[in-house]
């Protein structure tokens, strides 16, 4: 099969190399699954340099998500042959087949696209546990997103909206402001302009927001803008600096400032991962999420570079997919 193979530290995605290696042979408990798309991520970049907390052993194939068609499963499972899944393992996602244990994978919900599927399985959960365990959003809640047109970004203003809340969507540039909008967002603000916290302050009548969904590094700017009573959920600082923030202000206002981080349910909760997924399947079902692709979604293993550079240059929105094959398949 065809895959990006990795055998030494990386100086970036422009130099990962497609190559011809064996389908990897699925242990007991995996499943084997034909992919068709895979979800492109920031921390690819950072894994193939060598510069993430997961150092694989070379040689090794990037790629956390996938979405496929399962071709080989253990008899003993939830899933068979022909099965629709998507699923996450820390590598093997940049390639036309993955083995991996059947407990990373679920079936793909009827609505839902392998595209759509392909970035499920990271920003869902966690922008839903942030609002929904960690913020609390309740109907008539102002929540502002940052990054609102990213992938957890995104998929938090989906989820918002689904929770009955009102959406304020921050973003680094105007020409995000159409994506943010068609997903339910209220009003959109941009947070390279300085007078965006103003702008928040005025449209919630000089209340301020009640729920602030944070994967930026912003929690000292929401600060200003947070009503009485807030919550800040950190979810993660894509602007690459971890804020030192005066707790002062934490208590001026009554404000909990909290985290979420979703990998370590896993671990702390395990009941709550799988209540998560329920409540997140529901909602797809109901055709209440509906995870937006950005286009152009991107052919050929060889492109993979390309998106990364895409993301790292902050042009995408939502979530950026990867295929195989080499071309889109006919449409009959
Ligand atoms: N806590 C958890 O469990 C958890 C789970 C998943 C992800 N995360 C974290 O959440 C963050 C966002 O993930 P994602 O998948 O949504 O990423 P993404 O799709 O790449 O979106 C990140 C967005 O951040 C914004 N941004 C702001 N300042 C930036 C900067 N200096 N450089 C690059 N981007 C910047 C960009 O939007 P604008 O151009 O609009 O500013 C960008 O589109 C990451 O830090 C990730 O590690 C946390």
């Amino acid at each position: 099969m065809r895959a990006i193979v990795v055998k030494s530290w990386l100086k970036g995605p422009g130099d990962m190399e497609v190559k011809d290696i064996p389908v990897p042979l699925p242990k007991e408990n995996e499943l084997l699954v034909k992919i068709d798309s895979a979800g492109a991520n920031f921390f690819d970049i950072l894994l193939v340099q060598g510069k993430y907390q997961i150092k694989p052993p070379f040689p090794f194939t990037p790629g956390a998500e996938f979405s496929g068609t399962v071709v080989r499963a253990p008899s003993s499972g939830k899933f068979k042959s022909g099965d629709r899944v998507f699923g996450s393992n820390p590598t093997g996602a940049y390639a036309e087949y993955i083995a991996v244990p059947q407990a990373q994978c679920f079936h793909i919900p009827q609505r839902l696209s392998f595209e759509q599927a392909a970035g499920l399985y990271i920003t869902y959960p966690t922008s839903y546990a942030a609002l929904k365990l960690r913020g609390r959003v309740q109907p008539g809640d102002w929540v502002l997103v940052h990054a609102a047109a990213g992938g957890v970004g995104i998929a938090a203003v989906q989820i918002a909206r689904a929770l009955g809340a009102r959406v304020i969507a921050a973003v680094g540039s105007q020409g995000k402001f159409d994506v943010c909008r068609e997903q339910g967002a209220e009003h959109c603000v941009n947070y390279r302009e300085a007078e965006w916290v103003d702008e928040v302050m005025r449209v919630t009548e000089g209340r301020g927001v009640d729920v602030v969904f944070d994967p930026v590094g912003l929690v000292e700017r929401s600060l200003k803008c947070v009503a009485w009573n807030g919550r800040i959920v950190v979810v993660g600082f894509a602007a690459g600096a971890i804020e030192k923030v005066a707790v002062n202000r934490i208590l001026l206002k009554n404000v909990e400032v909290t985290g979420v981080h979703w990998g370590a349910y896993a671990r702390f909760q395990p009941e709550m991962v799988a209540e998560v997924w329920r409540e997140l399947f529901a909602l797809a079902d109901q055709g209440k999420i509906n995870p937006v692709v950005y286009e152009p979604v991107f052919y050929g293993l060889e492109n993979a570079k390309t998106a990364l550079r895409a993301i790292a240059a902050r042009e995408t929105y939502g979530k950026v997919v990867v295929k195989p094959s080499a071309e889109p398949a006919p449409k009959l």
